[in-house]
């Protein structure tokens, strides 16, 4: 009789351990513990037994019946707890939303100054990232041994190719195509062997700019550009250009805004200057237009091409050019509803 009634208690065990419902329950109690049970019939057969055995199977019985009705009372309360959690809805709680996206802080400037340029009848044109060397440099009047190819160190791809230092190729293919006049506006993705550190990246972008047409001057320059930097930066900017070298344009300039923090007065932000530039600019190099088969003595242009990472710092106040390429979702989430 003492191997029935473990065998009973087994198979309680495995019957309770199935219940997820009330009804479930009630009923595996009825089945086990009610009055209904097989538990009065084992009582009843108690007395059948001899004295000793009675002793010994009766405690287990009694074991059995009161560990029967705690594994009922603990299941009940199981229940009960599952059944309060899922009324607990709080429909005052605002639905799951999908995260805004938003555009990259370069991608709103580059757009903006394409935007300005284009105001000004510029057309937007552009070129591969995988250049030739002819175009990045040779064309663009810097032979092998010139020591402006030093500070465009590139990615060599072999058999004549490179990742492009800068958008000025793109002036070459552009000349290549159409025929003067033009207004040409160039965003792109440039690269050169540098270091990752806060002021220099491997991958960068470049706007480039180009005017061909008879009779053009430094004073188109100086306007187009003074027009420019007045919109992207605010009225209040001054505009000033000193001499410089490129070897695809002559004259050659680089072009500063007056600091925005101290109005020009210079401080920290500007390194006492006063002043920060914002890009490289000049008339078209005779040279350049005779590689592509322009004749300088009837047509003049002007060129210009600006860091987009540079401007953006300048614009937002990013102290590191690190930041725009982390993918950091905080430092992005900053230029939300923007564009
Ligand atoms: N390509 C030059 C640079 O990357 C900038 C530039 C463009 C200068 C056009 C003059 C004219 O530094």
């Amino acid at each position: 009789m003492i191997e029935e009634i473990e065998e009973y208690l087994r198979d309680f065990e495995g019957e309770l351990a199935q219940v997820l419902t009330r009804d479930d329950l009630n009923r595996v109690k009825g089945k086990y513990a009610g009055r209904k049970s097989r538990i009065p019939l084992f009582l009843e057969r108690l007395k059948t037994l001899p004295l000793e055995e009675r002793r010994v199977v009766g405690r287990r019985l009694n074991e059995v019946k009161v560990l029967i009705e705690e594994r009922l009372r603990e299941k009940e309360a199981e229940l009960s707890r599952k059944e309060r959690k899922r009324e607990f809805v709080d429909l005052s709680l605002p639905g799951r939303r999908h995260p805004l996206g938003a555009f990259h802080p370069l991608r709103l400037v580059m757009d903006e100054i394409v935007a300005i340029f284009r105001s000004l009848g510029f057309r937007v044109e552009e070129g591969p990232e995988i250049e030739t060397e002819l175009y990045n440099f040779e064309a663009l009047n810097i032979p092998a041994d010139h020591p402006a190819r030093d500070a465009q160190d590139s990615f060599y791809l072999g058999g004549g190719f490179l990742l492009r230092t800068h958008t000025s190729p793109v002036q070459i293919r552009v000349m290549k195509k159409l025929t003067p006049p033009f207004r040409v506006i160039v965003p792109g993705r440039c690269y050169r062997r540098d270091a990752f550190d806060a002021t220099h990246s491997p991958v960068f972008h470049q706007v480039e700019g180009l005017v061909v047409a008879p009779g053009i001057s430094m004073g188109d320059l100086k306007g187009t550009i003074e027009v420019f930097a007045r919109r992207l930066f605010g009225e209040k900017r001054k505009v000033r250009f000193r001499p410089s070298y490129f070897p695809f344009t002559e004259p050659s300039a680089e072009v500063d805004i007056s600091c925005g923090i101290c109005q020009g007065a210079g401080c920290r932000s500007c390194g006492g200057q006063g002043w920060l530039e914002i890009m490289g600019a000049g008339l078209v190099h005779p040279q350049v237009f005779r590689n592509v088969g322009y004749d300088p003595e009837k047509i003049q242009g002007f060129a210009f091409g600006m860091g987009v990472e540079r401007i953006a710092m300048l614009k937002f106040g990013i102290p590191d050019i690190r930041w725009f390429f982390e993918n950091d979702v905080a430092f992005l989430s900053a230029f939300k509803g923007l564009g």
